[in-house]
């Protein structure tokens, strides 16, 4: 029997009892709040209540989603550092805890050392998409149109750090055209603009865009994955339509303010784990093209491990391109 599942044994036998080890008070005795740094609906959101959602039925108490959206998901992290490290404030984000770091020179909180690492959650792959009217049929038609109107077409985004700008800035240096980018609080917002034809273009994560594909309320033009997205069968990857060198996806993970006792971090990662193998969790990420991690990765050792070599990839490349966000 491996590791994991001797450490998942208690906490599944266990689940829905609280723990009376943390002093006299049994963990939750009541609600626990996940910010997610973004507009609501968008897919940051969209990922955090399906966690939140089915940890709320592990650990037997009540999980709520507050969105504190804006400056590229620094608010949301900023507002969860500075939370009591009492187990009832958690965070759900993604890559950008490892853009922001090198991205932002003045934070009011450690964008590192303010957190303690529950467990990652999901990868989920991003797609370059555009309104339905765009004067394009394909990836080389579209890159063609850019070049053409570079004035003219706009990319939509979340802000500086979030994954629509990280995606959008590779986009543009893959392309060697610096392009006209309109900021959201969320990708939520910015799709509802791209529905409407009131911006052009936006790479965004399958989790946001993959209804308003199959609607043909909007166009696509690649995904950034090494291979097609099964819930995308019929968009080609970046690479397949002409344009290597494109391909990224999002992380997301699940933070507590740092010093948040062990004993809590741990009750969190194992309910993290029992939460990405609820079937409805792992329904609904299928359908909008990702899936959950292998519970291996769940875990905070494995998560803090994954996150600071990822912000050790980012740093040079930031660094690089000198686009700091203050
Ligand atoms: C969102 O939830 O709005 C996105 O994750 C924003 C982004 O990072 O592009």
């Amino acid at each position: 029997m491996s590791r994991l599942s001797r450490r998942a044994l208690p906490a599944v036998a266990l689940s829905g009892l609280a723990l009376p080890a943390l002093g006299q008070s049994r963990y939750p005795d009541r609600t626990i709040t996940v910010i997610v740094p973004f507009a609501a609906g968008g897919p940051t959101d969209t990922v955090a209540r399906l966690v939140a959602e089915a940890m709320g039925r592990d650990l037997g108490g009540t999980v709520v989603v507050e969105n504190v959206g804006g400056a590229g998901g620094t608010l949301g992290a900023q507002r969860t550092a500075q939370a009591r490290p009492d187990g009832y404030t958690i965070l759900v984000h993604h890559i950008g805890m490892a853009t922001i770091p090198t991205l932002y020179r003045r934070l009011a909180y450690d964008p590192v050392n303010g957190f303690e690492a529950v467990g990652l959650i999901t990868e989920v792959p991003m797609t370059l998409v555009a309104k339905r009217g765009i004067e394009a049929n394909n990836l080389q038609e579209l890159i063609a149109l850019v070049r053409r109107q570079r004035d003219r077409i706009n990319l939509a985004n979340a802000g500086v750090g979030a994954a629509s700008h990280l995606c959008g800035l590779l986009f543009q240096s893959a392309l060697q055209v610096p392009m006209t980018t309109v900021p959201y609080r969320g990708t939520a917002p910015a799709m509802n603009d791209l529905v409407g034809g009131t911006v052009d273009l936006m790479c965004d994560q399958t989790t946001n865009t993959t209804e308003q594909i199959r609607a043909g309320t909007i166009r696509a033009f690649a995904t950034t994955t090494e291979n097609r997205v099964g819930a995308l069968p019929d968009v080609p990857t970046a690479r397949e339509a002409g344009l290597p060198n494109f391909e990224v996806s999002v992380w997301h993970g699940l933070y507590a303010p740092r010093n948040t006792p062990r004993e809590i971090v741990n009750r969190l990662s194992a309910s993290l784990q029992t939460a990405l193998r609820d079937p409805n969790l792992v329904r609904r990420f299928n359908d909008l093209g990702t899936e959950p991690v292998s519970q291996d990765k769940a875990t905070p050792e494995a998560h803090r491990a994954f996150w600071q070599a990822d912000i050790a990839r980012w740093r040079p490349i930031i660094q690089a391109a000198g686009q700091y966000a203050d």
